[in-house]
């Protein structure tokens, strides 16, 4: 069976999600729970775009075994000779550069002619060459460029080197039947297109990404960019759960397969969500809440008679098993890390501790921890940006005839500072005492609650996506038995973040 190659490109295109910023512990934690997934290649950022950017690609380089590690440039040497510096502990470096082909933007955006284009793409995949032996290069705008001219640079960047050419549909724009005619006619024209990979990389923005993707590999595409949930600039990539199970699902018209193992899917989906802040909306293709969830009484009859009469796929082939008591108020440190370990997840000793100590509060507060309650446990312990701001204290009062009002304690460095408020309920009495100590003012732009298992006494997760006064979006998320405290968390989580995006440099994202 044809091997498809699955590269990554979450912690790239899927960090240039608004309000999806991730630092690079962060990043690290991503992409060796990628690794796990069994990715071939990760794009793990834009190194020329700052020095976070470059720190994360070396580090991802460094302690990342497995996949391949590329770094993206435009086609520019000093992109290419900081992408180089970054990729360069990788067992196997790639760097990825790329320059758009379409008239619309050569003419607007870098405004030279098509030999020009030509002549730039020729000139630096050679000269990436000289650092990497595999070179990976992208017509931006592919979908939208002139045929015979796109044929003309895929030829001449294959000729300067190039091993894969990426196609993308930068703006989304392509449609399956017309996208797929565009891979075949690549690979017919271009007289030295069996010497490259021929690789696609689909926007969203007309809901197409995945149904472009699989459409390219019916027409010969070997690799296929996406990223994990779907993440990525404006409405985002092809997501990179729905193209795998697409191909594992529908293996009779595919005739292709990939390395992923499947059973990883769902975990990773919630770990880039928690450490993006992204919600995955509950209908999501195989990672959404609803994905395995039968409503209709008609289709549970069917589900209880024979579950393939409404299910194509099983709940346990992408790692959505169901929930399972595991841990009690009396089980140690060392069956929690095991656990944790089955669990997938690896913990330095001193996210355990903060994290065996949350558990061991939770065990106090609900009778039965399930596999859910831990890894939502884990998932809040592990803070994604330094935590300038922690909530040491927080109290509140509400009812009916009562004025609500909540009173929160927050510590910064060694100093600890008290507000109260009341406000329109609980919540934004503490939001408005949290503005109080911190200063800083935001608008809430997103706010959801949903219980990480069932029952009662579940946890409450809750994801907020603020913006502040001059624009600037981010995402924060807190869980607590307490759904109020849980609020309280997921806004601190978001300050945070948006203290810790101030920091960075202005990122020029392609
Ligand atoms: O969408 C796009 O064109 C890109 C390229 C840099 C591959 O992200
Ligand atoms: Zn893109």
């Amino acid at each position: 069976m044809k091997k498809i190659i699955i590269f990554d490109t979450t912690l790239r295109d899927g960090e240039q999600s608004p309000g999806a910023s991730m630092d690079i512990k962060a990043k690290i934690e991503i992409a060796k729970q990628l690794a796990r997934l069994g990715v071939d290649v990760i794009e793990s950022g834009f190194p020329v775009a700052s020095d976070s950017d470059f720190k994360a690609v070396k580090e991802v380089a460094s302690l990342v075994k497995g996949p391949l590690i590329c770094g993206l440039a435009r086609a520019k040497k000093e992109d290419i000779d900081i992408c180089a510096k970054a990729v360069v502990p990788a067992k196997k470096p790639r760097i990825h550069v790329f320059l758009a082909t379409s008239e619309i933007h050569m003419k607007y955006k870098l405004k030279k002619a098509e030999d020009e284009i030509l002549k730039q793409a020729a000139y630096f995949v050679k000269y990436a060459r000289n650092f990497c032996d595999d070179v990976e290069f992208s017509p931006e705008d592919a979908s939208r460029s002139d045929i015979d001219f796109l044929c003309r640079v895929v030829e001449a960047v294959i000729k300067a080197g190039a091993k894969t050419i990426n196609i993308p549909d930068t703006v989304g724009y392509a449609i399956p039947l017309e996208f797929g005619n565009l891979i075949r006619t690549i690979k017919t024209k271009v007289p030295n297109s069996n010497k490259a990979i021929i690789s696609v990389h689909c926007h969203n923005d007309l809901g197409l990404a995945v149904s472009n993707s699989l459409s390219a590999i019916q027409n010969g595409a070997e690799q296929i960019e996406c990223t994990i949930n779907g993440i990525g600039e404006r409405a985002g990539n092809a997501s990179l759960e729905e193209i795998v199970m697409g191909l594992k699902t529908r293996e009779d018209m595919f005739k292709c397969a990939t390395s992923i193992k499947t059973e990883e899917l769902y975990k990773t989906s919630r770990l880039v969500s928690k450490l993006t802040g992204i919600v995955v909306q509950p209908n999501k293709a195989i990672v959404g809440r609803n994905a395995f969830s039968h409503e209709a009484g008609i289709h549970q009859d069917g589900m209880l008679k024979k579950r393939t009469t409404y299910e194509i796929m099983k709940p346990e082939d992408v790692g959505f098993g169901g929930t399972r008591l595991v841990l009690g108020k009396h089980s140690g440190k060392h069956a929690f890390k095991e656990r944790l370990k089955k669990l997938g997840v690896d913990l330095s000793d001193e996210d355990l501790v903060k994290a065996f100590e949350r558990f061991k509060n939770l065990a106090d507060k609900k009778k039965e921890v399930f596999d859910e309650d831990l890894l939502t446990i884990v998932e809040d312990e592990i803070v994604s940006v330094p935590e300038v701001y922690r909530i040491t204290g927080f109290e509140y009062r509400s009812g009916k005839d009562i004025e609500p009002r909540t009173t929160v304690e927050l510590k910064k460095g060694n100093a600890v500072k008290k507000e109260s408020s009341s406000g329109d309920g609980p919540v934004d009495a503490c939001y408005k005492a949290i503005e109080k100590i911190t200063g800083l003012k935001f608008k809430l732009l997103d706010y959801s609650l949903k219980a990480a298992t069932g029952g009662r006494d579940a946890l409450g997760e809750v994801s907020v996506r603020v913006a502040s006064t001059n624009g600037v979006e981010v995402s924060g998320r807190g869980a607590s038995t307490d759904i109020v405290e849980a609020s309280a968390k997921a806004y601190v989580n978001a300050v945070n973040k948006f203290l810790f995006t101030k920091q960075r440099k202005p990122t020029q994202t392609p």
